[in-house]
């Protein structure tokens, strides 16, 4: 029996700070009514450079630090996110590549705020069937970018952030001892993020504002009554399939989207609020980020401790929820800092590497008579003043 075991965490939180009171200043609200009707106070906004990427990369490079493993020894990378910069690259590929992480798979997955707990579901599975031995699972998001600030319904919710745990295999019990993973699209109008380059026609129309979007679609009621009847049958299924019963678990750390969802979850399920680990106050909705950015904060408060058992539990656009069971039986090893040093210098040796390889390539091309990427532009500049061709 192999068993996935979490090794590593990490976040990356941007500086800049939004309060509720700079809120008030752009849209028609106030910080006592945001934080009676959601529980936050302020959120962090990415800066001009930080990107889902650099987040990523953040959160996963501290992550490997605390597990102590070389970014090499990575077989699989799985990046949750809603707000990837690209459809391809991956970000998981981006991140790979900055992490020098030579001999890992990487992809993306989108499942909005549950994003992490099927990414942390999908890799535990895959280390349990001995497909793989190692996995990084990160959330990150850029969500200021794509809200419509004017609209003070979704604006006040949502912050930017990432999050990351090492996973890795072994033969001793524990870990991530089970999941549960489910979807309701017929509710996907309900919270929503419309492509435009994929399809002009939106899925919902009302996520445009004078031609510019898309931006965030939300019925926050309905979204409201949808996790608020789901999260708590969902925790109750996923202890059932651990063989554990809700006694048994020492803390649950649900997505941070709003303390009174999880105020109504706590209710249904007659648990003190005490058992559930919330830090939106601090950062908003940050999405796929939120359960390893608050987990982190967990640790470090000092809130979890060996052979505790806790519930990871997701909900969100799609519809889609799920919960994780993990036996927390970590002692992180303790890492000089020489090593952190050198670690570091490892990674700007990879991003010299990357450059390098891109070069060279470029390069090739060159001597085997490609055309550049200026030249092409030229060329399409051309054609288009000639024919009216597109480019
Ligand atoms: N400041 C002041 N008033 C606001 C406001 C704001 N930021 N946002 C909405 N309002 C107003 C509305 O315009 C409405 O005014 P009206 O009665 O004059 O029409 C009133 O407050 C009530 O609006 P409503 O949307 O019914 O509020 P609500 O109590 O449902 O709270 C949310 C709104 C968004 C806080 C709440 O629905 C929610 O949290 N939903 C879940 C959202 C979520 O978690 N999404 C992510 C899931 S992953």
């Amino acid at each position: 029996m192999r068993y996935a075991h979490i090794v590593g965490w990490g976040s990356y939180l941007p500086e800049q700070v939004l309060t509720n009171h700079d809120l008030a200043q752009m849209v028609d609200t106030t910080d006592e009514w945001i934080l009676s009707r959601t529980g936050i106070r302020e959120r962090r906004l990415a800066g001009e450079k930080e990107t889902v990427t650099t987040m990523a990369f953040n959160a996963a490079a501290r992550a490997l630090a605390v597990a102590d493993m070389h970014p090499a020894r990575l077989d699989m990378i799985i990046v949750a996110t809603s707000t990837s910069e690209h459809a391809f690259p991956s970000t998981a590929s981006l991140v790979q590549d900055a992490l020098g992480a030579t001999r890992a798979g990487a992809f993306d997955l989108s499942a909005a705020c549950s994003g992490f707990v099927y990414a942390l579901s999908l890799a535990a599975n895959a280390i349990k069937s001995d497909a793989i031995d190692t996995a990084v699972v990160i959330g990150t998001e850029t969500l200021s970018r794509v809200v419509d600030w004017q609209d003070r319904a979704t604006c006040i919710l949502f912050g930017d952030g990432a999050g990351a745990l090492v996973l890795k295999g072994s033969d001793v019990p524990g870990g991530v001892l089970a999941s549960t993973l489910r979807s309701d699209g017929s509710g996907g109008d309900l919270l929503s993020l419309h492509n435009t380059q994929i399809s002009s026609v939106p899925f919902i129309g009302t996520s445009y504002v004078n031609g510019h979007g898309p931006y965030i679609h939300m019925n926050g009621r309905q979204v409201f009554r949808f996790a608020t009847s789901v999260v708590a049958d969902a925790i109750e299924e996923v202890i059932k399939k651990a063989g554990l019963q809700l006694k048994d678990i020492s803390l649950i750390v649900p997505h941070q989207a709003n303390v009174r969802i999880i105020d109504h979850v706590a209710k249904k399920l007659k648990l003190p609020p005490e058992k559930f680990y919330l830090n939106l106050e601090r950062y908003g909705n940050t999405s796929a980020a939120s359960i390893p950015i608050a987990l982190c904060e967990a640790v470090q408060e000092g809130r979890l401790h060996p052979d505790d058992t806790l519930v990871f539990v997701g909900f969100g656009g799609g519809l889609t929820w799920g919960a994780v069971v993990v036996k927390w039986d970590v002692t992180p090893p303790d890492v000089s800092a020489v090593k952190q040093r050198l670690r570091q210098a490892r990674y700007v040796a990879m991003r010299l590497r990357s450059r390098a390889r891109r070069l060279l390539r470029r390069f090739m091309a060159w001597v085997g008579g490609s055309p550049t990427p200026k030249a092409r532009l030229k060329d399409a500049d051309r054609r288009l003043e000639e024919g009216g061709e597109k480019r």
